[in-house]
């Protein structure tokens, strides 16, 4: 059988960039060989447009049985006065938390041609590409107890940072595989020494490296001085991983490293399938741009790159992702600017559908 997909397109910009991915997937059947089996379902505002709900049953069954999910964005501000329990994001929440995706892959790349983009010096980020892999799906952001308490006669806010030994050494087994198809080097960041759940972490890594993984080099660093080296070196890393709320900060800072919100992929993985491939979900860091959406201006980079991601982690199709890579790139170095790639000094943008004809262009003459 042909691999899988559900493309979930969402809200905004999300199907406008999704238009592209899908021009991509259909190049990759006529010329590569390589047909998908896509489904298209809805998400976010458009499910609960349909059907009153962001995220319905059958949508989610879906996406349990493929090989992997794309999603567009969500959100807008049509929704905005809906109850929490039927927001868009709820619909996003609830696959990642159904299909239990617990490692969130996010990548700083930066192609020279955006390297003056960078707010560091273009030799600190030019042909930066490193991997933050954060834990998502516990830790200080859903540990118990949480709330607002009455403590004599002062409110007491609290939240409880909280790692099992389990969910520390399945995304610490997920860093490790990554590194394995990159540059077998990791560097674990945590907190040991001011918290107990860091001491944990940086204990239960590095039983995890000694059983399974001796082959990748395993360094630790302390979380602060790691957004630190993260702005002064970049380049000294390779794949980090780290828990949700760190991980979250880190992987920010990382992002803009590099430039727009326009360029960044991502991936969620979870368990293995029956057929070994993780469950997974990929989709582009920036939301449905309420902004600039229906105006044929959204940049589909950020798209296009998540679905490298699928083709590589995916569908073990590394030569593939590698080839619409090096597409974009292609596309950069030619100046091919879609208006959130220009400079305040301006030049003449294309659109939506012109960078993903570019594209297509490039993988064509590769
Ligand atoms: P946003 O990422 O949608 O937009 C932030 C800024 O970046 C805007 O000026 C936008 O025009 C620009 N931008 C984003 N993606 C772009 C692209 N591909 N090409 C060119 N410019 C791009 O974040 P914002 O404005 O905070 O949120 C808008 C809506 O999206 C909200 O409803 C929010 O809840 C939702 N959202 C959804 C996410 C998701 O689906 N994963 C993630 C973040 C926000
Ligand atoms: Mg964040």
């Amino acid at each position: 059988a042909n691999p899988s997909l559900l493309i979930l397109a969402g809200d905004g910009i999300g199907p406008e960039v999704m238009a592209e991915v899908k021009k991509i997937i259909t190049w990759m059947g006529d010329k590569r060989g390589l047909p998908f089996d896509v489904t298209e379902d809805l998400v976010g505002g458009a499910a609960y447009d349909a059907h009153g709900t962001p995220l319905t049953d059958a949508t989610l069954a879906k996406a349990q049985e493929v090989d992997a999910v794309l999603l567009g964005a969500v959100g807008g501000p049509k929704y905005d006065v809906l109850d929490f329990s039927v927001k868009p994001e709820r619909g996003l929440l609830r696959l990642r938390k159904e299909m239990d995706l617990f490692s969130n892959l996010r990548p700083a790349q930066c192609f020279d041609a955006l390297a003056d983009f960078s707010s560091l010096k273009r030799d600190v980020v030019a042909g930066l590409d490193i991997m933050i892999v954060r834990e998502l799906t516990s830790g200080v952001y859903f540990g118990e107890p949480r709330g607002i308490f009455k403590e004599g006669n002062e409110r007491v806010g609290i939240n409880t940072q909280r790692y099992t030994e389990s969910e520390i050494a399945r995304v610490a087994r997920s860093a490790f595989e990554l590194a394995r198809r990159r540059n077998n080097k990791v560097c674990s960041m945590e907190k040991a020494n001011v918290m107990e759940s860091g001491i944990l972490w940086r204990d239960v890594v590095t039983e995890v490296h000694q059983k399974d993984y001796q082959d990748v080099e395993l360094s630790h660093m302390y979380a602060d001085a790691g957004a630190m080296q993260l702005c002064r070196w970049p380049k000294q890393f390779d794949v980090i991983v780290t828990d949700n709320l760190f991980g979250d900060l880190l992987s920010d800072a990382a992002a803009m490293l590099t430039g727009s919100l326009g360029m960044l992929p991502s991936a969620s993985l979870g368990a293995p399938m029956a057929n070994g491939r993780p469950k997974a979900m990929y989709e582009p860091v920036h939301g449905s741009a309420p902004d600039i959406a229906g105006q044929g201006k959204a940049n589909p980079i950020a798209c296009i790159l998540s679905f490298a991601m699928a083709l590589r982690y995916s569908f073990d199709l590394g030569d593939e992702a590698t080839r619409v890579e090096s597409a974009v790139e292609k596309v950069l170095a030619d100046g091919v600017r879609t208006a959130d790639l220009l400079g305040p000094e301006g030049g003449s943008p294309i659109s939506t559908s012109a960078m993903g004809d570019a594209i297509l262009a490039a993988l064509d003459a590769s």
